[in-house]
């Protein structure tokens, strides 16, 4: 949105960082809320996408990466440090860039999608590939952080989520009340911690007189929160959320439990569903993880726990860019036509 000024101008008062700080920012934030015709009919339900691909860099880890580089500089940090699944760093690598800060950032070796890779190259930050899944790199990038100069900018920074909490704002302020219910992807569950973060926050101050229930999806072979155990070895298609061990664990029950929410998991083959539904019927193109609030919407009316009529948000937190692999997997050859009008018009079935 033109004069968009990013999310700390946009909610100064509502974000605890020191008040002469000077903000770095991307003017992330201000994202549609689309509304979902389709999935609408398909639900009974009047259903709202938050595109948070639209952010600077295609995630909504801008929210918090804006908050936790404009900290870091306030604290005179010259450096800073993440682990991710990509674009937590890719974040990170655009705002340290900005910033003029170091950044590194330590990923599982081999299981970062292209586009989040290319945007840490391009940004100029040090990638750190481990030979572990996102669990062992966080614990790695948690131990550095404490024991040498260099600051830690995962979700475990308390910032990170008071910035990501201006998502739940917004949608507010756009509908003119919270949601009935709030369907967002959970890896390492940061979000769904800050989201609940914002709404409650919202409803103490009487900004909404209602919060929405909150349900969080996981995907199967990563569902820690759904089974109640630290997985060792997850594995899904949707790498950004193939997280064995939540560092936001608590947070995510707790906005389970105090907003009579659910937790659940949908498979690989509900995501990948969902992904090119989204992308073929509402013309929204998103990573896969971010399909898995869309795979947990189809799958909850479906069998009923989201009742018809209720208005429903969806958070998608990637842009469908992020991942050209997957996009392009399984697709035929492409047909190599002459410069000649019959030919398209054949091609078309035209006639
Ligand atoms: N969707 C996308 C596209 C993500 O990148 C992530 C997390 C999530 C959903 C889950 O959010 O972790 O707050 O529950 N990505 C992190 C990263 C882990 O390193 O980029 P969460």
């Amino acid at each position: 949105r033109a004069g968009w000024p990013g999310i700390i101008a946009a909610y100064r008062d509502r974000i605890p960082l020191p008040a002469d700080a000077e903000i770095v920012t991307l003017h992330e934030g201000g994202t549609p809320l689309v509304e979902a015709k389709h999935l609408s009919g398909l639900t009974g339900s009047r259903v709202f996408l938050k595109v948070e691909g639209a952010n600077p860099t295609g995630s909504f880890k801008d929210r918090g990466m804006t908050a936790a580089v404009t900290l870091a500089v306030a604290q005179g940090a010259k450096a800073v440090i993440c682990a991710s699944t990509g674009n937590t760093s890719a974040s990170a690598a655009a705002y340290a860039a900005k910033a003029g800060l170091t950044c590194a950032v330590l990923v599982p070796s081999g299981k970062i999608a292209l586009g989040k890779l290319a945007q840490a190259v391009m940004h100029g930050c040090r990638i750190l590939q481990v030979d572990g899944n996102f669990d062992d790199c966080l614990e790695l990038a948690r131990k550095t952080a404490a024991e040498f100069p260099i600051n830690l900018v995962n979700s475990v920074n308390p910032i990170r989520i008071d910035g990501q909490k201006t998502a739940a704002f917004e949608v507010c302020d756009v509908l003119g009340h919270a949601p009935d219910f709030h369907l967002l992807p959970v890896g390492n569950a940061g979000n769904i911690t800050a989201y609940w973060k914002g709404y409650t926050e919202y409803a103490k101050d009487g900004v909404i007189a209602a919060t929405p229930r909150m349900f969080g999806f996981q995907a199967a072979g990563a569902a820690p929160l759904v089974t109640g155990e630290p997985v060792k070895h997850p594995e899904t298609i949707a790498t950004a959320i193939r997280i064995g061990d939540p560092a936001s664990w608590d947070g995510a029950i707790n906005a389970r439990n105090e907003s009579n929410g659910l937790i659940d998991a949908v498979t690989d083959d509900q995501i990948l569903a969902a992904y090119r539904l989204l992308a073929a019927r509402e013309g929204v193109f998103v990573e896969p993880a971010s399909a898995a609030s869309i795979a947990g919407l189809l799958l909850t009316a479906a069998d009923g726990r989201l009742p018809k009529g209720s208005t429903v948000v969806c958070t998608v937190t990637g842009h469908g860019l992020k991942d050209p692999d997957t996009a392009l997997k399984g697709m035929p050859e492409f047909e190599v036509l002459p410069v000649e009008p019959s030919a398209v018009a054949h091609a078309l079935e035209l006639v």
